[in-house]
């Protein structure tokens, strides 16, 4: 809705609202349409309502339990939920701005349908313990869902990994070619990134599972409610210790932030590099007609579009992570309508890691490797001078540094002649160190410098292999 200065003069005065008595007996005049307008979060917070629902199922059950509410109360509570929470599946409830949020949506339908028994639902609690349980309840799901998804990609890796532990490539640093290593190797890396990931998933969604209802608004209630027992049937671990706390803590919304971003990350490299690797200059993989888009005006090409969009899509990410840290870093406790502001953006990062961790996972199982070019792309650059180096050192005892220094001369006679390392006649070589022999050839293909790097964590396939079921049984 696009407010206009004219639209804002003609509310000010302020419009009853009668359907609105949610605050009681105090208010007789209901909001004017800017405050409804600012304070309204039906139109995103009711992606909360099923968890709404289950969260109010138990608080109910909990109720009855203790004797604080009629077990006819609870009975007609829960028909009541059930029957709302069908219609909402079906998509047949009104959720409607005038009732503010999911929680005054629902409840107000609830006592509709079932009379004063409705009315009873809201004991012991308030919509402050309520929106924090509901929202770690929807956290929870998001977190599964998350590490599901990072699984998958790992497992995509792993299966493009396995195909790949003898297709040597450049190993880059500076992005300058460094050293060989198999493109096996580099997708590996990925899984290790992705593994740590979810390793934060885990930890947060662990973190957050503490149960805030009960806290009331900000206080605890004088009902002798039982908060375990409502913990216990939402599935948290135990009850959030601090009321002041349970109602005030965002932390886990900063958790999933933060763990969506340094995943972002990850996957924003690894778009980075499939666009690169697609560059026809370099040529290393191609992806196939359903992953990559034309151009209007270009028959040639081949754009690498949602490589790209992963990357673009970071930048939202981070943007939320910021919003969050800004939205509670000055907030004193507890309560305060700020914390409304902590869910719209939340859902945007869901939809979006969604997005991209589908989209790199269909283009890692699409990838077709050009070995060919990997392979005379890693003979560039010299890439086996340290493998020279090491020979010297292993087979003519040289210190290191004098190694060093050694291929640094052979590797200049390389560039004057415009050759290889490989390529070096051994008179030549021997011209800079009488007491090289033929044996140095084994070590200057980029083949044998693989094959020769079998420290652990190495790219040595015997290492990669080894490192591909032990992460099959890591992330598994
Ligand atoms: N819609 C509110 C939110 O998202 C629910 C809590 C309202 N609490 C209150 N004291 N007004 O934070």
């Amino acid at each position: 809705m696009f407010w206009t200065m004219s639209d804002k003069q003609k509310i000010t005065s302020g419009k009853t609202e009668s359907e609105n008595s949610m605050w009681g007996g105090r208010y007789a005049a209901g909001p004017s349409a800017i405050m409804m307008a600012i304070n309204a979060s039906i139109s995103f917070d009711k992606k909360l309502a099923l968890y709404d629902i289950e969260g109010s199922l138990a608080h109910a059950a909990m109720l009855g339990a203790k004797n604080i509410i009629s077990a006819d109360d609870v009975a007609k509570i829960t028909a009541g939920l059930n029957t709302i929470r069908e219609q909402i599946k079906a998509g047949d409830f009104a959720f409607t701005e005038a009732l503010e949020d999911v929680h005054m949506n629902i409840e107000h339908h609830l006592t509709l349908a079932i009379g004063d028994a409705g009315r009873r639902l809201h004991t012991g609690r308030s919509r402050n313990d309520q929106v924090a349980t509901d929202f770690k309840l929807w956290m929870r799901d998001a977190f599964d869902y998350l590490d599901a998804q990072l699984k998958a990609l790992q497992a995509a890796l792993i299966s493009q990994a396995e195909q790949h532990t003898e297709t040597v490539m450049p190993g880059l640093t500076h992005f300058q070619i460094a050293q060989p290593v198999s493109f096996a190797h580099h997708l590996m890396a990925y899984v290790e990134m992705l593994g740590r990931d979810r390793d934060r998933v885990l930890g947060a969604r662990k973190r957050a599972n503490e149960c805030p209802l009960g806290a009331a608004a900000l206080a605890g209630t004088p009902y002798p409610i039982d908060r375990a027992m409502t913990a216990k049937t939402l599935g948290f671990d135990r009850p959030t210790a601090n009321s002041l706390d349970s109602v005030s803590d965002r932390d886990f919304v900063m958790d999933y932030a933060s763990t969506a971003s340094i995943t972002m990350v990850h996957l924003s490299r690894l778009a980075e590099e499939i666009i690169l690797w697609m560059n026809p200059q370099i040529g290393f993989v191609t992806l196939g007609d359903q992953l990559t888009t034309g151009s209007s005006i270009m028959p040639q090409k081949r754009n690498p579009d949602a490589a790209e969009l992963v990357r673009g899509k970071t930048g939202r990410v981070f943007g939320v992570l910021m919003q969050m840290l800004t939205l509670l870093k000055a907030l004193p406790l507890a309560y305060a309508k700020d914390l409304q502001e902590d869910k719209e953006q939340t859902f945007m990062v869901a939809e979006t890691l969604d997005l991209a961790l589908s989209a790199m996972t269909a283009m890692v199982l699409d990838i077709k490797v050009n070995k060919a070019a990997m392979q005379y792309a890693a003979t560039l650059g010299f890439s086996t001078a340290t493998d020279l180096a090491d020979w010297l050192v292993r087979e003519l005892k040289l210190p290191f540094r004098d190694a060093h220094h050694v291929t640094g001369k052979i590797v200049k006679l390389a560039e004057d002649k415009n050759v290889q390392l490989h390529e070096i006649p051994l008179q030549d070589m021997q011209s800079v160190e009488p007491r090289i022999t033929a044996n140095i050839f084994d070590v200057l293909s980029v083949e044998a410098s693989m094959k020769s790097r079998t420290s652990f964590g190495g790219t040595a396939p015997v290492m990669v292999k080894a490192a591909i079921s032990d992460a099959k049984k890591r992330f598994w």
